[in-house]
This record gives C-alpha cells, sequence and structure tokens, in this order.
C-alpha cells in the first residue's frame, strides 16, 4: 500500500518536506490546504513539479480527511493553530465524515503543556497513529554519529556524560515567528525545541526510550542581545510590521539551558544547548557534539564541504540558495548542499511514512513532543526566577511564559 499524504500549511516549512518526499518511497503528497489558497495551490504545484505526488488544493482540513484517498496528515501551519487544525482533524474523523491513519506534527508540539496534553489526548480519543516532527534527531551527523560513538566508545569504555547542542540564526522570516503572544514564546520556543530533544537524544543509548534519560534539574537563561537595541527595533518593525515592535513588546532572541539528567546506570549527564536568534554567520548554524570519558564527536553543519568564492564584483541579490537564513552573498561562502537530507527531514519523512503504514513503531509521538514542551516551560520558569529548578517543578502544566503574555521585559 502507498500512503496519501495531506498538507495543513504550505509555507517555508512545508516546502522542506516537499522536498524531502523525494527520497521517501511508499507515499504520495495529494493534498495541501491552508489559509491561503492561492499559497496552498502554489505548494501543489511545487509537489507535482518535484513528482512526489499529485497534489491540488483542498477548501478545508475537513476536505482532506473526507477524501479517502488521503490517509495521513502532516502539520505544518503556524504554532498558534495547532489546537484549531487537530480539533478540526479529530472532529471530521468523529462524525464520521472520513478515516485516518495518523498525524504528523512540526515542532514545538504546542505552546504550553496545557495546549500540548490537548492535541494528545484529542489524537489519542480518535484512536489515531501520532508523529512528533523533530528533524535533527533524523539528521544523518547526528544519529549516525551517535549510533557510531555509543556502540565503538561507549560500548567499551562507558556512557557519554556531556550533549552540547545549538541552532543560531540571524532570526525568522515571519511576522508571527517574532510575537510572542503569537508564537508561544521567542527563540527558546522556536529553537530549544531542537536543541534540547538532540542533547538528550544523543545522551540515550540507540534502541533505549528517551525517557531512560530523565531531566532531573533545569537552568535557563533568556536575554535579548540584539533586537531590542533601538535601531534593530526598528529596522525588525519596517521589517515585519507594526505589530512587531520590540520596543513596547519583545520576545528573546537568546536562550540557553543546563539540564542535569539521572542516567539508567544511577549516574548523572549534562545536556547544554543554546539557541539565538542573534547569530551573525553565513546562514543557519546547527551544532552538536557528544563526549564520553575516552571519546568525542562533533558537527558544525556550516563546515560543509563545499564552499563558493565570489569576489567584490559580484554583487549578488538577496537569497537562500547557499543555505537556510543566508545572510550574504560574497566572499567564501558556504553551502549546504540537499539541506532537506542533512537536516534530517528526508529520514524523518520517510521514518513516519513507514510507521503509519504500519511497518515501523514511531520513534517520536505526542507524547515525546509534551515532554519537550514541559522541559522548555521549565526553562522559561527557572529564566524568569533566576534560579535552577529540580524537574519537573510544581505547577509547570499549567504555566505560560510571561514572553507568551505580552508581559517580558528583558531588563
Ligand atoms: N523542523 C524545522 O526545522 C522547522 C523549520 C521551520 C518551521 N517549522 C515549524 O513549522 C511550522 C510552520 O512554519 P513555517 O516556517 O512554514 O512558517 P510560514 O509562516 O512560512 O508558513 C506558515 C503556514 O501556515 C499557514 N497557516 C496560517 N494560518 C493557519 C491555520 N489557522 N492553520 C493552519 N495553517 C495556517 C500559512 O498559510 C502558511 O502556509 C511552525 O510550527 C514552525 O515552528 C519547523
Amino acid at each position: 500500500m502507498r500512503l496519501g499524504v495531506g498538507f495543513v500549511g504550505s509555507g517555508f516549512n512545508a516546502r522542506f518536506h516537499l522536498q524531502a518526499f523525494q527520497g521517501v518511497r511508499d507515499a504520495d503528497v495529494l493534498g495541501v490546504w491552508s489559509p491561503n489558497l492561492k499559497q496552498a495551490g502554489e505548494a501543489a504545484t511545487l509537489a507535482r513539479q518535484l513528482d512526489v505526488g499529485l497534489a491540488r488544493p483542498y477548501r478545508s482540513i475537513t476536505e482532506m480527511v473526507e477524501d479517502p484517498a488521503i490517509h495521513a496528515l502532516w502539520i505544518c501551519g503556524v504554532n498558534q493553530a495547532r489546537v484549531e487544525n487537530v480539533e478540526e482533524i479529530t472532529q471530521a474523523i468523529a462524525s464520521g465524515k472520513g478515516e485516518l491513519k495518523g498525524i504528523a506534527c512540526e515542532k514545538p508540539l504546542a505552546r504550553n503543556v496545557a495546549e500540548a496534553k490537548q492535541v494528545t489526548a484529542l489524537v489519542r480519543k480518535a484512536g489515531l497513529l501520532h508523529g512528533y516532527l523533530e528533524n535533527q534527531v533524523f539528521a544523518p551527523p547526528v544519529s549516525q554519529g551517535r549510533d557510531i560513538l555509543w556502540a565503538r566508545g561507549a560500548a567499551l569504555t562507558g556512557r557519554p556524560y556531556l550533549a552540547r547542542a545549538a541552532e543560531e540564526h540571524s532570526g525568522p522570516h515571519r511576522p508571527w515567528f517574532w510575537q510572542g503572544r503569537l508564537q508561544g514564546g521567542g527563540v527558546l520556543n522556536d529553537m530549544m525545541c531542537h536543541s534540547a530533544l538532540v542533547v538528550q537524544f544523543l545522551l540515550t543509548e540507540p534502541g533505549a526510550l528517551l525517557s531512560s534519560v530523565k531531566p532531573v534539574r533545569v537552568t535557563g537563561h533568556i536575554a535579548s542581545l540584539k533586537w531590542t537595541r533601538p535601531q534593530y527595533a526598528a529596522r525588525l518593525k519596517q521589517r515585519m510590521g507594526a505589530e512587531v515592535d520590540y520596543s513596547r513588546e519583545p520576545a528573546e532572541d537568546f536562550a540557553s539551558i543546563t539540564v542535569e539528567y539521572a542516567t539508567p546506570d544511577g549516574g548523572i549527564a549534562i545536556g547544554e544547548a543554546t539557541t539565538s536568534w542573534s547569530f551573525v554567520g553565513a546562514g543557519l548554524r546547527l551544532s552538536a557534539e557528544l563526549l564520553g570519558p575516552e571519546y568525542s564527536m562533533s558537527w558544525n553543519s556550516l563546515d560543509s564541504s563545499l564552499k563558493l568564492f565570489f569576489s567584490r564584483e559580484v554583487r549578488g541579490s538577496a537569497a537562500e540558495d547557499l543555505v537556510e537564513k543566508q545572510n550574504a552573498e560574497s566572499g567564501q561562502m558556504p553551502v549546504v548542499a540537499g539541506e532537506h537530507a542533512v537536516y534530517g527531514y528526508e529520514a524523518e519523512d520517510r521514518h513516519f511514512v513507514r510507521a503509519f503504514l504500519g511497518l515501523e513503531r514511531p520513534r517520536l509521538t505526542f507524547d515525546d513532543g509534551t515532554d519537550v514542551v514541559r522541559l522548555l516551560m521549565a526553562a522559561y520558569q527557572s529564566a524568569e526566577q533566576g534560579r535552577t529548578l529540580e524537574f519537573p517543578p510544581a505547577g509547570i502544566d499549567a504555566f505560560v511564559p510571561k514572553v507568551a503574555k505580552g508581559t517580558w521585559s528583558p531588563r
């Protein structure tokens, strides 16, 4: 059987998934819905051009559920619509309009723990398989590096004790990401979901559950390093519109966490992660490290083997053809060839297609997505209180960060 896939959302992230589906067997992308019908139509056209399926735009999510050719939905819409998207899907199923096998949902699963629990309860009640789309743990450098280090290093000399991860770029491409009250936070909510899971994944023995490495203490730090400086706040407002006013309602553009984990052998391990929208470099930089008693690994996505050089005579126009969130077009420029594969989208989509076809057990579910959200909320709470917290802190499932309420002040 082939899996018919529909997309909810047709923006930047959906386009990455469409590229990735070129490397996925046994699936056809057949539908795209987003409130912007023209953009949904363009994404459907792209799917056809890439030969990943005879996709067409649909007028609603319900219409995709009603179509018996569509068996699974990939939720790639804005964070603030997660609950309404999952409600519409599960209501269409509950009212007998159609059936699905599974739902895969982009990071972050939701904006806070209450919302994450709500979407998880809805998919469980509907009897659906569920997958949490966290591409970075499927990134070949991360997954292969971890497999080799554990098999050769940890097996002979002991478990790893320190993992580090970072995701850094110069800031998101759309206004809603910058608005804490819409998005759910700033860079911590947007990107720490990746890096926090990467460190836990690296510290977990391949084949064991992620929950075998348990967070026990969390320290979070957030700051506005760049975008509340008056000249940059003005520039941001000009680029993103009047509703993004960091002189009035900022969100953090830097976040760091330190997590202490209890390991199954009774020991501890440390995860350190940093995320930033104030990074200046060629473009998006992903990095990861894992260290144990006699071994280590390190990955930096901008250390790419392909580099291009443009002299000062070449005045290129701004684009993202070399690397995601590209910052410049001249000089010595790294190129990440096949970003959708390098960042893990291809292996991720292949896995979840196989999981929804019943060929593999989903490796990341909405429960894992909820655990990530709970850790992020604890990091916000720690940052607000300026101290390390035992995990999980009391009341975290009802916590909403100040940044998400529009009441955070960086100073
Ligand atoms: N895995 C990753 O590395 C990664 C990268 C980028 C974005 N994302 C996630 O993917 C999601 C989409 O991000 P993006 O970069 O494509 O943003 P985007 O702004 O480029 O696109 C957002 C899409 O959501 C649609 N949308 C608007 N209102 C909606 C609604 N009510 N219901 C459903 N969809 C709606 C828009 O029409 C658009 O197609 C976000 O949750 C983001 O966090 C993940």
